[in-house]
């Protein structure tokens, strides 16, 4: 089975009504290519309306979710209430929230687990930081998170990998093809090895970190690329042609 090309756009903490039904008008009006997959994570704050103005084609995600069910859980957001919204989608294990907000391999598993079980698709983030990139120990990182994810996760049909260096996130410093590549054969390898070779053949394993529509060309054409994960280009006209990389 092919994997389908997938591009998320990942606001962050960024915008206002004005700003995203901007960016919403112009994905709208924009001639995407149909081969591709593209969802966006607006502040959870406008996710309704972003679900309500853009076209359906387009997916809507979190960029959290808890993993209880409703109940006394002050400031959380609810799978079953993304679900009554029209949200299928969340974006778990950012680095973001895993150095900020002290979310933990486990955590992360956690939330994941409960949201796959209970019908909510996951672009699920890991990285090394630079130190751990200079110290020899990115594979190991990586292969170290997603055991964390598969002691809790059985199905995997729900989940996309992004794989994004936190020493690319927002500094302008793209890892090069061939570092994004290297990486994400491992990845492949290891859940051919630790999972099965089904799901290792059909999950698509995005790139993040200062990806625009500069270097998004290049970073497509490599095997084990499936798409991107973007963060501040997603709030930029370019965004439509980082979608459009492989027209
Ligand atoms: P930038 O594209 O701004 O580097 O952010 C990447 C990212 O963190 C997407 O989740």
């Amino acid at each position: 089975m092919a994997r389908k090309f997938f591009v998320g756009g990942n606001f962050k903490m960024n915008g206002t009504v004005s700003s995203i039904k901007e960016i919403v008008d112009n994905l709208n009006k924009a001639q995407l290519d149909p081969n591709v997959e593209v969802v966006i994570a607006p502040p959870a704050l406008y996710l309704v309306f972003v679900r309500e103005h853009v076209k359906k084609e387009i997916g809507v995600a979190a960029q959290n979710v808890f993993d209880k069910p409703n109940g006394a859980f002050t400031g959380e957001i609810s799978v079953h209430q993304l679900k009554d919204s029209g949200i299928d989608w969340v974006i778990l294990g950012h680095s973001e929230r895993r150095t900020i907000l002290a979310e933990s391999d486990e955590v992360v598993a956690s939330k994941t687990k409960y949201a796959v079980e209970n019908g909510i698709n996951v672009i699920w983030c890991c990285g090394e930081s630079l130190e751990q990139r200079e110290a020899g120990k990115t594979l190991e990182v990586i292969a170290a998170q997603l055991a964390a994810l598969r002691s809790r996760v059985s199905d995997w049909s729900r989940i996309v990998i992004a794989y994004e260096p936190i020493w690319a996130i927002g500094t302008g410093k793209v890892a090069t093809t061939e570092q994004a590549q290297e990486v994400h054969a491992s990845i492949r390898a290891w859940l051919a090895k630790e999972v099965s070779q089904k799901v290792a053949d059909e999950t698509r394993i995005l790139y993040g970190g200062s990806v625009s529509e500069k270097n998004c060309k290049d970073l497509s054409k490599e095997k084990d690329i499936d798409g991107f994960l973007v963060g501040g280009a997603s709030l930029k006209p370019a965004f439509v042609d980082i979608i459009n990389s492989r027209a």
